[in-house]
Order: structure tokens, then C-alpha cells, then sequence
């Protein structure tokens, strides 16, 4: 299919010695809506060509000219430019030319008297290739820049996810540490009390036994809380190291390493967690990214239940291996999506946390680990009483 509308603002350099004929087609281009830049000859052709600045995008002449002729003027533009079309006029006598003009890479000639739909199919014919690449390559220019937004705006969204699961870690992490830090400090306090307050006989061998049994007794209470609170932070460290290392695992130990980390929060607010872990296929993953998917998904939940004040609130996870990889399903019964189209939670920015600062980008950055980094599958619908999540993993490697 020819295109018309293709000659529409091209620039073409005409070059013709006898101005009545040149005159006759600029009006004609004209009309097409080429704009025309006429030369007497090929000198000054050339010039044009030369300040023209990359402007040209064709050129028409004829052979015959004074002072220097069509095919010397082309010799000398091509070899400035070995890509822009060049039709040649010519009278039926000077097609002696014709084999030196091949030599020059002459896109086309048209017969002198020139025909008008002639010449309008030959322009079309030798312009479309370059002004179909010269749109490509604007194409490209702007696609480039688009990636660059995109990836920029992926990096921010990487940090804002970041700093979202890093505010909540530290939630979290206070959450469990209350406990311990309160029964080190009743510990500490009875120790302290007892020694003050005189209650061993230290006279008798069997107050200084009492004694004894009673500090290793809570000094090992100490140490055992001590111990609590390390393992809680070294769970959180390996969650949140930053480097993005492959780790050889079973999905089910990813899930129960991210059941680790909001165990206190699920307990407190009394989600009773119902696990079907049935996969054993060994996988590549990135495990600190899988962990944040599953921590994403099940606090989403959570936060749901608490909204909604649901009782007898339930998690069900349940793993099996697949031919190629492994399933996973997350459902709470903290009641249905709004819509029957779940995508748009998966949307970046999405929420309907609003009012509790939610940053609507949990889900997303969860896609973008699944099916960009895994290249797996995630999806969500609404089932029974509320909202399942269905993870496909392959392995990485
Ligand atoms: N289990 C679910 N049931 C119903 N709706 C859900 C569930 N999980 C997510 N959504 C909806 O999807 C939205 C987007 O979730 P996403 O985790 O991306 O952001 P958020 O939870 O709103 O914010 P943030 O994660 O920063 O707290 C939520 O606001 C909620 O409306
Ligand atoms: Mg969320």
C-alpha cells in the first residue's frame, strides 16, 4: 500500500537548468506538499546541499546542466551522503547515462517530459525507505527514553518498598522483643529482690544451696531470653540482607521462615495458621525475595482481619510440587475483594489503606519478584469466604 501522505513535508533539493520546467513541477510538488529548493545547476546544487545542515531528504535533478552537470553534482554528494535518494530526470537520448548513474546509486529516474503520477510513484518509491527508518529510529529514541523512566521509577519504587518492609521489620522486631526484654527484667528484679531482702539464711549450707539453685535457676531464665532475642535478630538480618543471593531450598522452609518472623504478630492477634506443606523438589530461588512476597501477602491478611475485625480468622497455606516447579496457595477467610477482578491490587500504588499510610506497592514489588525475577506466576481470586493468592515456582537454575 503507497502512502501519500509520506511526501507530506519532505524536503527535496530539485536542481534544473531550464527554470520553465523546473517551475512547472515546484508548483505540482507543491501541491503534493514537498517543499522545493531549486538549483540552476549542479554547482550550485551542491552548495545548497552542502548549507542545507542534514535537511534534505531527496533529490531530483536533471543531467544536462552548465557549469557542472547532474551526475557530477551526485558524485560529489555522495560523498558527503551514501544513503539519500536520488531520481534522476533525463530525455530518452541520454540514457547513455544510465550505466553511470547505476555506479552512483541512483534510486530512480523518471522520462523527460516528466509525468506527473510518474514522478509522484517514483518519489514515494525512493522516500519511503529512509523516512520509514528515520521514524524508527525517532521510535527508538523515545522507547529508549521511556526504559530509562521505567527503570528509574522501578528503582524508586524498590527503595519505597524497601523502607516500607524496613519500618515494619522494626515493628516487628520490637513486637517479639517485648516479650523477653519483660521476663529478663522480672527476672533481674526477683534476683535483686531476693539478695536484698535477706530471704536466704546464708548461715546454714542449705540457705547457701537455696540460694545457689535459686540465681542458676533464673540466670538461666536470662540466658535463655538472651538466646531468644539473638535468634530473633539473626532471622531478621538473613531476611533482610540486601545482596541477591540464590539459595538451594524446599519452599515449605521459606514459609516457615517467614511464619518466624510474624509469628508474635499472627499470635497476637489470634490468626490461627492451618499449613498444608506437601512440597519436597529442591529449588533455586531468591530466597530473601520469596520470603518478602509471603510476608507481603499473609500481613495484607492480617491487616484485612484486623479491619474487618473477623473472627475465627484463618490462614491456609498449602504447597505441592508441580511437573516443572511448585504451587503454592495463601488464603485468608477474612472476606471477598470488592471486585471479581483481582488485578488491580497488583497495580503499583493501589490501595485501599489510604487513611494507614499503605503504599499500595506490597503487591506489586510481589508480581515483579514472581514473574520478573522467577519468571513464575502470580495470581489472586476471590474463593469461599475470602481471597486466596496462587504462586507457580520454577527453579532458577
Ligand atoms: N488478602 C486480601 N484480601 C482483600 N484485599 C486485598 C488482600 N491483599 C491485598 N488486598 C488489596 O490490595 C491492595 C494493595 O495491596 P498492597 O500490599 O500492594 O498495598 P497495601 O497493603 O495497601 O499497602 P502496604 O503494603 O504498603 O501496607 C490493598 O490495599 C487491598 O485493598
Ligand atoms: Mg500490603
Amino acid at each position: 500500500m503507497i502512502d501519500k501522505q509520506i511526501l507530506n513535508n519532505i524536503n527535496v533539493l530539485y536542481a534544473e537548468d531550464e527554470s520553465i520546467i523546473q517551475e512547472g513541477i515546484k508548483e505540482t510538488l507543491n501541491l503534493f506538499g514537498i517543499n522545493v529548493i531549486c538549483a540552476q545547476n549542479g554547482q550550485e546544487g551542491l552548495e545548497l546541499f552542502k548549507e542545507s545542515n542534514n535537511k534534505i531528504d531527496l533529490i531530483l535533478t536533471d543531467i544536462k546542466m552548465p557549469k557542472l552537470d547532474g551526475l557530477g553534482m551526485i558524485e560529489k554528494i555522495r560523498e558527503i551522503n551514501r544513503d539519500i535518494p536520488i531520481i534522476i530526470t533525463t530525455a530518452h537520448q541520454e540514457t547513455s547515462y544510465l550505466m553511470q548513474s547505476i555506479e552512483l546509486n541512483i534510486d530512480a529516474y523518471v522520462l523527460k517530459p516528466i509525468n506527473i503520477y510518474k514522478l509522484e510513484e517514483t518519489l514515494i518509491k525512493a522516500i519511503e525507505p529512509s523516512i520509514l527508518k528515520k521514524k524508527l529510529i525517532e521510535k527508538n529514541k523515545k522507547l529508549e527514553i521511556e526504559i530509562a523512566k521505567n527503570e528509574e521509577k522501578q528503582k524508586i519504587m524498590e527503595a519505597q518498598s524497601r523502607f516500607a518492609a524496613m519500618g515494619e521489620m522494626i515493628s516487628m522486631i520490637a513486637h517479639q522483643w517485648r516479650q523477653p526484654l519483660a521476663s529478663i527484667g522480672t527476672a533481674s528484679f526477683n534476683l535483686k529482690y531476693k539478695l536484698l531482702s535477706g530471704k536466704f539464711d546464708l548461715t546454714t549450707k542449705e540457705g547457701r544451696e537455696e540460694q545457689a539453685e535459686f540465681f542458676t535457676g533464673k540466670l538461666d531464665e536470662i540466658e535463655f531470653y538472651v538466646q531468644n532475642l539473638t535468634t530473633t535478630i539473626d532471622d531478621f538480618r538473613n531476611f533482610y540482607k540486601t545482596d541477591k543471593t540464590i539459595v538451594k531450598t524446599t519452599i515449605d522452609k521459606s514459609i516457615n521462615s517467614s511464619l518466624k518472623i510474624l509469628q508474635k504478630d499472627l499470635e497476637t492477634n489470634d490468626i490461627e495458621i492451618k499449613l498444608n506443606l506437601n512440597s519436597k523438589n529442591i529449588i533455586n530461588i531468591y530466597e530473601n525475595e520469596i520470603i518478602h512476597v509471603f510476608i507481603n501477602i499473609i500481613k495484607n491478611a492480617q491487616d484485612k482481619f484486623l479491619e474487618k475485625k473477623i473472627k475465627n480468622a484463618v490462614l491456609e497455606i498449602t504447597t505441592k510440587d508441580l511437573d516443572d516447579g511448585i504451587e503454592i496457595e495463601i488464603y485468608d477467610n477474612g472476606g471477598a475483594f470488592e471486585k471479581d477482578n483481582l488485578d488491580v491490587i497488583f497495580e503499583p500504588y493501589f490501595s485501599t489503606k489510604k487513611e494507614k499510610n499503605g503504599t499500595g506497592i506490597g503487591l506489586y514489588m510481589s508480581k515483579i519478584i514472581i514473574e520478573k525475577n522467577h519468571n513464575g506466576k502470580i495470581a489472586a481470586k476471590n474463593i469461599n469466604e475470602g481471597v486466596s493468592f496462587n504462586i507457580i515456582l520454577h527453579s532458577m537454575i
